[in-house]
């Protein structure tokens, strides 16, 4: 178990509003915050920079083995470097967004990953009280025994037309690409052979189709109030 420590799960495709419902959340309970999608996204820049072969398996497992990922946990404001390079802005562009699925398939990448998204979850619970992670494995591998688990979606629409936003862009024709490009992502992170997107048996399933982030971050702060902690 996590003892005393709150580690809260939050778990979903992409464009679901993950990323700003575990931020506040975090925020809001005084707790450190881990993006996992954003080492997955640093392990593919780094790859796509150095021109290795996604499809080759060997070289992007050693790539990843001899890299160092290091995620800033502050949910004010997260950082991501490799090998002590800051990469914050880089893992968001399209073609890391388009390769990561690739990327994020490796076993030997995810069990890398996963022991050092382990180790940062037991040192924030020792630390500083715990932590909200975000990512498609948190409740179902990196950390089974979390007390809150949420999986969050939306439509499919309505989550290509956020991650639109996100790039920037205002096009219609630029919410068709990237509503093709998420429904080709969903599709690869659900039925990869390693750990695929799956709901846990014990999360909230909170559908944010209709609804407001704040209404959102409420319900997930209300689930940490019933599982025993202080809200
Ligand atoms: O949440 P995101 O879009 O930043 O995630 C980027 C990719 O990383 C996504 O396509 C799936 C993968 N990912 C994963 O396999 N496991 C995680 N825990 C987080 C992300």
């Amino acid at each position: 178990g996590h003892g005393p420590g709150l580690v809260v799960a939050v778990d979903g495709p992409g464009g679901s509003g993950k990323s700003t419902v575990a931020k506040a959340v975090a925020r809001r309970l005084g707790l450190r915050y881990l993006d996992t999608g954003a080492m997955y996204r640093a392990v593919t820049q780094l790859a796509l920079e150095q021109r290795v072969d996604l499809e080759d398996t060997e070289a992007v497992a050693q790539l990843a083995e001899r890299a160092t990922i290091t995620p800033g946990t502050d949910p004010d404001g997260p950082t991501i470097a490799v090998n002590q390079v800051r990469v914050d802005a880089e893992i968001r562009t399209r073609a890391v967004t388009n390769a990561v699925s690739a990327v994020s398939a490796v076993e030997a990448v995810r069990r890398r990953l996963v022991a050092q998204q382990r180790q940062i979850v037991a040192d924030a619970v020792g630390t500083a009280g715990g932590i909200v992670v975000e990512g498609r494995d948190i409740g179902t591998v990196v950390a089974t025994d979390a007390p809150v688990k949420v999986y969050l979606t939306a439509s499919t629409e309505v989550r290509a037309l956020r991650r639109s936003r996100e790039l920037g862009e205002k096009g219609v024709d630029d919410v068709a690409r990237t509503l093709a490009e998420l429904g080709r992502r969903d599709a690869l992170d659900s039925t990869r052979t390693v750990d695929p997107l799956l709901v846990a048996p014990d999360a909230l399933v909170l559908d944010s189709t209709g609804m407001a982030i704040d209404e959102v971050v409420d319900l997930v702060l209300r689930r940490c109030g019933e599982a025993g902690f202080v809200v």
